[in-house]
């Protein structure tokens, strides 16, 4: 193909050397697109799981570790979970590393001390008895005003999940939209979470675009933490409370770590926006999609939701004047109710987790399952697929894995991945879900729209739309 030069040109120098040009950018866009088929088609497998999950039932019975050459692959619950623990075992850092150009950040921090520290830090800033309120609040309230503003179709992804996600940067993060544009930041929020969840080959848009918005958001940041430091300095009254506004404080602090500085909060937050927005956004698309897939688990999420309003709007009611003991009544109620219906959203998402992979590296030859009969080494420098996916199916730990059962226990479940790499935004991702699951279990028909927009669609691995219909006269009619 390539070697298809008309005669006359070969003789020319000049006309060689544009052949040889034009033959190697031929090679580069060929092999372009070759990586793009390969990165196309892990999307694919990263958010359609059927491949995934006959590929891991099968393992699990003919070999629980499987090693191809320098490829391991669990399928057990209580290997997954034991090579996430070990921290020193099994890194984390060169897996992640080119997904992030824009420098270290928690998941590429591999020596198990300054992992501790940095994660420490950034919690010192999270208040664990305010920071849950204040999402669940900008979460409900987004969620009533989009879908007021609906009429019988809402595309959850771009008209629900996504303006979320970017209220929740802005108002809880302190990183507002880029160009102060809330759809150039959604779309940015799937570019960069695209380049951890499945990397696109370099030089491709997906790639291109990733890098531009990174650049946007390092400019933006800069001057945000900038003026948030200016603030602090001048002693200027209300400045927003944030975690960049909180991170720019500790900064003045006198003793602080010596690689706690300026730019450790620009990697930081970026590394909050490219971990904490589309995974919100796909958690939710994915808990929605299967409830709807289950007909009878949703009607009994809907009662669930209905009650979990109820027990709310009484606790409320009751306020401060009752009696301790039913306001204690009253709070328990909203807890069991809220525990029943996270129940239905583990449930729903373990058929379609979040992460249904996570990969670690060995640095060094390791035991894994050491004394039992499925033990196997793995050698040094292997790569290990340890699947939240495949755990979740494990009929050890979830008897009848094929069965939607809201019953199991809880802290089964590992969403959220397991040991001191266990999800840091954790608080965030359960209460913006699981608010906007209520939101949309309160809509009166909920269903998915007809063809492939009922479906979730992806742009690489970050969902960018699903459309979802529901009867908004009879939502009238429940108001009044
Ligand atoms: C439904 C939503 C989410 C799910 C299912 C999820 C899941 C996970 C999982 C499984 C891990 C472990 C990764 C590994 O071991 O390789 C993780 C790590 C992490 N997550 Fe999340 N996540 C979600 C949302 C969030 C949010 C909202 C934030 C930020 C506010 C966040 C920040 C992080 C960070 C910083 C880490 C790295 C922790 C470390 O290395 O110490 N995640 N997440």
């Amino acid at each position: 193909m390539g070697t298809d030069v008309p005669e006359s040109t070969v003789e020319s120098p000049r006309w060689r050397a544009t052949d040889g040009g034009s033959l190697t950018r031929l090679a580069e866009t060929m092999s372009l697109a070759r990586k793009m088929a390969g990165y196309h088609f892990s999307s694919y497998i990263f958010s359609h799981l059927w491949l995934l999950k006959i590929v891991f039932a099968v393992l699990r019975r003919v070999r629980p570790i499987s090693i191809f050459g320098k490829l391991v692959i669990l399928t057990k619950m209580r290997d997954v979970r034991e090579v996430l623990v070990r921290f020193d075992d099994f890194t984390l850092g060169e897996v992640i590393e080119p997904g992030m150009p824009w420098g270290p950040f928690l998941m590429t921090v591999d020596w198990s001390e300054q992992h501790q520290r940095e994660r420490e830090l950034l919690q010192s800033v999270v208040k664990r008895d305010v920071d849950p309120q204040t999402i669940k609040k900008i979460v409900a309230e987004e969620c009533n005003e989009r879908i007021a503003a609906a009429d019988g179709r809402i595309d959850m992804v771009a008209d629900l999940a996504e303006p979320v996600v970017v209220r929740i940067a802005a108002d809880y993060f302190g990183v507002p939209p880029l160009q102060g544009d809330k759809r150039r930041m959604a779309r940015a929020t799937r570019n960069l979470a695209g380049i951890i969840m499945v990397n696109p080959p370099a030089g491709s848009q997906p790639w291109i675009d990733s890098r531009d918005d990174m650049i946007e958001l390092t400019q933006l940041l800069l001057e945000e933490i900038a003026v948030a430091k200016s603030t602090i300095v001048s002693h200027q009254g209300n400045r927003p409370d944030n975690l960049l506004t909180r991170l720019a404080a500790l900064l003045g602090a006198r003793a602080k770590p010596s690689w706690f500085d300026e730019d450790w909060v620009r990697r930081y937050l970026t590394g909050l926006v490219a971990t904490g927005l589309a995974t919100v956004v796909r958690g939710t698309a994915h808990t929605v999609d299967q409830l709807l897939a289950h007909p009878e688990a949703l009607r009994e999420a809907q009662k669930l939701a209905v009650a979990l309003d109820r027990a709310e709007a009484y606790e409320q009611s009751i306020g401060n004047t009752a009696s301790e003991g039913d306001r204690k009544s009253a709070a328990q109620r909203v807890k069991q109710s809220h525990d029943a219906l996270a129940q239905y959203v583990y449930e729903a998402l373990r058929f379609r987790p979040m992460l249904p992979l996570l990969v670690r590296d060995a640095p060094r030859e390791a035991v894994i399952a050491n004394g039992t009969k499925r033990a196997r080494v793995v050698p040094s420098g292997a790569r290990i697929l340890a699947g939240p996916l495949a755990a979740m199916f494990d009929p050890d730990v979830f008897p009848q894995p094929s069965r939607f059962d809201p019953k199991r226990p809880i802290e089964s479940y590992i969403h959220f991945g397991d040991g001191a790499r266990r999800c840091f935004g954790e608080y965030v991702a359960r209460n913006a879900v699981m608010e906007m699951v209520r939101a949309l279990l309160r809509l009166p028909d909920l269903a998915r729209a007809s063809g492939n927009g009922g479906r979730v669609r992806y742009e690489g691995p970050a969902p960018c739309s699903f459309v979802l219909t529901f009867n908004k006269r009879a939502m009238g009619a429940q108001e009044r």
